[in-house]
């Protein structure tokens, strides 16, 4: 990362380069160190992995070229950030083995369930991120819902939403609770849209349409109505109101999906991740 990228808008220059630790190079890990080497916001030279795994550690040094340890501890020692991307279920080890960060280390997790306290009493360490990426930072377009305490300085603040803005779109909250929401709306989305996807080209097949074809008009769909969302800033009612002419085509599968509690049911599946994320 260069010194003015670490700068920011607040203007602190930063003498030295900045040391990203990741500790855990599994899906999530991998996905945001490749895409700080893709964006260049940081190089080879200043990333390194912890992984207890072999065949990982292995395969992100020869993908990637950046360094990789079997020991956290060490790979935490003179990293800036230090981005917590294990399994939940791994969580707690792992701050026992980094615990003692030097006050200007910043860590940031993305381990789902993991709150603020936690991390606070389980790192004994007051300058953290809790962040919630989703699964398409795989490819650079993820959506990452941050916060960080009271003590994490601006200079840190800046530092994690470059790192964030990496991985695709990234906001803010203030709130903590916010986090638990987008647990459930945008980290397990992807599966939601995924299983809406694969619907809807079974459906395509159902009538007859070769599933290549099927597949490859679906996926246009969704982009190009996301994009028209997005693009036109209209509501989504509006947008789908254009589409249905009186008597038509649209109105008789709208009809079907009324009948199924399509929305009510979104509603009651969103719902119920999220009572599931605040009990993890
Ligand atoms: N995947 C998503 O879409 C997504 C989205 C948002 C947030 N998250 C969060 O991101 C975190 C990582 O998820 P993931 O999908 O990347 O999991 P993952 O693929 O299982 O990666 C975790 C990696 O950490 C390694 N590991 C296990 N114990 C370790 C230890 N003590 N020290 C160092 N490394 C250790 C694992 O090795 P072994 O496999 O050998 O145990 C694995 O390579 C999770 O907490 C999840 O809640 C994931």
């Amino acid at each position: 990362m260069t010194e003015v990228e670490r700068g920011g808008n607040d203007g602190i220059m930063e003498k030295k380069k900045t040391r990203i630790a990741f500790i855990g190079g599994g899906a999530m890990g991998e996905a945001m160190a490749k895409c700080l080497l893709t964006k260049k916001v940081a190089g080879a030279q200043d990333l390194v992995v912890s992984d207890v795994s072999l065949v990982r550690r292995e395969l992100l040094s020869r993908e990637y070229g950046v360094s990789c340890l079997a020991d956290n501890r060490e790979a935490a020692k003179n990293a800036d950030l230090i981005i917590l991307a294990v399994k939940p279920q791994n969580l707690s080890q792992v701050m026992g083995e980094i615990k003692g960060l030097s006050p200007d280390q910043l860590a940031l997790s993305i381990v789902a369930g993991a709150n603020l306290a936690t991390l606070r009493r389980g790192l004994n360490h007051s300058c953290l991120i809790r962040a919630m990426p989703n699964m398409p930072a795989q490819i650079g377009e993820g959506m990452t819902v941050w916060t960080a305490t009271d003590e994490t300085e601006p200079r840190q603040k800046k530092l994690a939403q470059i790192v964030l803005s990496a991985l695709g779109k990234e906001i803010y909250v203030a709130d903590e609770k916010y986090l638990d929401m987008a647990t459930a709306l945008s980290a397990s989305g992807p599966a939601y849209v995924f299983l809406f996807i694969e619907a809807l080209i079974d459906a395509g097949v159902h009538i007859g349409l070769p599933r290549d074809v099927s597949q490859t008009l679906v996926i246009q769909t969704i982009l190009g109505s996301t994009r028209t969302v997005e693009k036109t800033g209209k509501h989504p009612a509006d947008l789908r109101n254009a589409v249905t002419s009186p008597g038509g085509t649209t109105t008789e599968a709208l009809l079907q999906l009324e009948k199924g509690r399509f929305r009510s049911l979104f509603l009651e599946a969103v719902a119920a991740a999220y009572e599931k994320a605040k009990r993890l």
